[in-house]
């Protein structure tokens, strides 16, 4: 009998121990990719180790966090990693993560893509990395993939985290609301095609703060569809600047607005803040602000360019309107500083 009251006993100590192990279990799980079978050694392909990692923590209930550990290299052809999430998804990305070369590629539009995953947090904690190899593209013609996606992802965090190389553009945001991205840092040479920072469009509450691009094309290119970009501490150069647009191109109706750029520096761009439509498109740039903008030697340091891509002349304009340029201070390499080329009817 006394031992049968002692098992009890044990028993009632026990299990509170082991609900309390499961809760935290489910309420904050590490999904590592190393133990999904990543090889993290620069070589073989951890595509599918880092799909079935994220799908595991995107299933996970309450809060998950993906580990892409720091000290390794991991070769991925092409990733997407595709919501929706039951599970709030923080990936720590501290280890370095390559694309293999055109040779080897698997990518076609984009190499890695993050879609329909809302309150996705990315964090590099500054050591992270993506990188592209784009040299192995730069120099041939046909399409470049983009490095990285985020194609329908509310509530998304991406900070510390450096991407580079990329093929063409590095950060596409298309159809993201209520974003931020801080403390990235872009890097490709001057000279590489089509490289754009972020490619931003059909978006809204877009944030980038603190971040340092340098690229061959655009820093920051706003598309149509999008409005309340905010831009702030970014350093930009080499580049060609923070662009609204190209708008009008394909599309009618290409619409922009609210868009705030402050305190941010251009170095040795070809542009600073550039306003750039297609003769023939119709919609609106509108509230655009660029504000406390210091320039370092910049070829075109404030310009509205309504001719852009004029190959054939047609009639009809994107509207700018209500665009407003405060407290530039710097030198330019051009001796026309400010350079409004507005359309017909615009
Ligand atoms: C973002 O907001 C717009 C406008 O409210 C909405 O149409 C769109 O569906 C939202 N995007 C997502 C991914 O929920
Ligand atoms: C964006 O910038 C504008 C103008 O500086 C400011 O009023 C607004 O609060 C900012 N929005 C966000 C989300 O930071
Ligand atoms: C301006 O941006 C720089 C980064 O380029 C940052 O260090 C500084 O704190 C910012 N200042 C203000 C007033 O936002």
């Amino acid at each position: 009998m006394q031992g049968f009251l002692t098992f009890i006993l044990i028993l009632s100590f026990i299990l509170p121990c082991l609900c309390t192990r499961l809760n935290v279990g489910t309420t904050n799980a590490i999904y590592n990719v190393m133990q999904y079978g990543a090889h993290g050694d620069g070589k073989t392909d951890d595509s599918q180790a880092f799909i079935n990692a994220f799908n595991s923590a995107c299933k996970a209930t309450g809060m998950s966090t993906l580990v892409i550990p720091a000290g390794k290299t991991f070769m991925v052809s092409k990733v997407i990693f595709s919501g929706r999430c039951n599970a709030k998804v923080r990936i720590q990305l501290e280890g370095q993560i390559v694309a293999p070369s055109k040779a080897n590629s698997k990518a076609q539009s984009y190499w890695f893509t993050i879609e329909y995953v809302n309150g996705l947090t990315i964090d590099g904690n500054g050591q992270g990395g993506l990188d592209g190899d784009g040299s192995t593209w730069w120099e041939s013609g046909g399409e470049r993939p983009g490095a990285l996606l985020f194609h329908s992802c509310n509530d998304l965090s991406v900070s510390n985290l450096r991407i580079t190389n990329s093929p063409s553009s590095h950060v596409s945001i298309n159809m993201c609301n209520r974003t931020t991205f801080s403390h990235v840092s872009i890097n490709s040479p001057a000279t590489s095609p089509n490289t754009d920072g972020f490619d931003i469009s059909f978006s809204t509450d877009i944030r980038i703060e603190n971040s340092n691009i340098k690229s061959g094309d655009d820093c920051i290119a706003v598309n149509g569809g999008s409005n309340f970009i905010n831009v702030t501490g970014v350093t930009c150069g080499p580049g060609h600047g923070i662009s609204v647009g190209s708008l009008g191109k394909k599309r009618t109706n290409d619409q922009v607005s609210d868009v705030h750029v402050r305190n941010c520096t251009f170095k040795e761009t070809q542009n600073g803040a550039r306003i750039k439509t297609v003769p023939g498109g119709s919609g609106y740039a509108r509230h655009i602000t660029y504000d406390q903008i210091i320039l370092v030697n910049v070829k075109n340091s404030i310009i509205i360019d309504q001719y852009y891509n004029d190959i054939i002349p047609q009639a009809g304009d994107v509207s700018v309107s209500d665009v407003t340029y405060r407290g530039f201070t710097g030198t330019s390499a051009n001796d026309l500083a400010i350079q409004l080329n507005c359309g017909s009817s615009g």
